[in-house]
């Protein structure tokens, strides 16, 4: 386990309720119906954020952290009703915290959705569901959500990636996972670079993205690099549920990538209002099992996708709106639709 920890800024009392009058003034606007609406004006109400925590988001904008996070904690998150036993209904997307959380996603960047994901909403329940305990899916509990960087098959994938939390498991097992590439770079050797920065990989578009789309084989994209840009800091994009090497070589370099990252893991236990947001090009994440009761009082968590730059995915947005939707099965460097 690494020592590093992200930075954190605990709001004070004062701060906290800055972020409560701001969210107010934005509950005129409905995040679902009038996306464009809501976005531009938490963008504009985030100037009026206090400053240390406006410096906070912009300088980790700017250069990232070590940990590959940064941990805003203490927001309020408050009135909350039950956890819902299903993320489809979008609840939290409604919640005072949701509004909360957009204030400070502005300092980031923009947040966007994918039309599979609830149809591109910008805000996503993160929470168990019953019959999904055990897959590789953000809504299991019991099995242990593999190290990832976040839709890794798409060229549109979020910059940071913003998890808050609204409601701890009861048991307070559940901990989510950093494996920032500041401390796996150095432990890898110059052939195991060199490999993992050639296009030697494919990744599997997310099962949850296919849904009503008819097909049922995998999608692979690539050859991709796992590792990319500059050698000092490059970045990551690998998701070590779908991403396999395309030779024995690379997939054993694979293996030395996965094996350090898992030694490597920063633990992070998330309380209510804690904001994690995670470089996705800087940091794998993952999450430890933990309980589901079923009883309302499951952990709860926001997730948001934010990009630094949302002219990028211009093509794949209908209407210029925040929702990337495009044919996953139809991409330029779609390698198969099967195994
Ligand atoms: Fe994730």
């Amino acid at each position: 386990m690494s020592d590093l920890y992200p930075t954190q800024i605990c709001l004070t009392e004062e701060e906290q309720d800055a972020f409560r009058r701001l969210a107010d003034e934005l509950a005129g606007h409905d995040p679902v119906t009038e996306t464009e609406d809501f976005v531009m004006t938490a963008q504009l109400l985030s100037s009026r954020l206090p400053e240390r925590i406006r410096r906070a988001g912009l300088h980790f904008r700017r250069t990232g952290d070590p940990s590959g996070g940064l941990l805003i904690r203490n927001l309020p998150v408050d009135p909350l009703p039950p956890t819902p036993d299903h993320a489809d209904y979008g609840l939290g997307i409604r919640l005072p915290a949701a509004r909360v959380f957009s204030l400070a996603s502005a300092l980031v960047g923009e947040q966007f959705g994918f039309q599979p994901e609830l149809a591109g909403q910008i805000i996503q329940d993160i929470l168990p569901v019953a019959g999904f305990e055990d897959t590789q899916q953000s809504i299991s509990s019991r099995a242990l959500l593999e190290l990832h960087c976040e839709t890794v098959f798409t060229e549109y994938r979020a910059d940071v990636i913003g998890l808050l939390c609204l409601r701890p498991d009861p048991e307070r097992i559940a901990r989510t996972v950093l494996a920032p590439t500041a401390v796996l770079l150095p432990l890898l050797d110059a052939r195991t670079l060199a490999v993992l920065s050639e296009p030697r990989f494919s990744t599997t578009v997310d099962g949850s993205f296919l849904r009503g789309s008819g097909l049922t084989d995998p999608i692979l994209i690539g050859p991709v690099r796992v590792l990319d840009g500059d050698p000092e800091r490059p970045r990551i994009r690998c998701d070590f549920a779908e991403t396999r090497g395309l030779d024995d070589e690379a997939q054993a370099a694979l293996d030395t990538l996965y094996a350090v990252a898992s030694e490597a893991v920063i633990d992070t236990r998330l309380e209510a209002g804690d904001l994690l947001l995670i470089d996705n090009h800087d940091a794998f994440h993952g999450r430890s099992s933990f309980r589901h009761h079923g009883n309302g009082e499951d952990r709860w968590l926001l997730r948001t996708f934010i990009t630094r730059d949302l002219s990028r995915s211009r093509v794949h947005r209908p209407g210029d709106g925040r929702i990337v939707d495009t044919d996953y099965a139809a991409g330029s460097n779609v390698m198969t639709l099967s195994r």
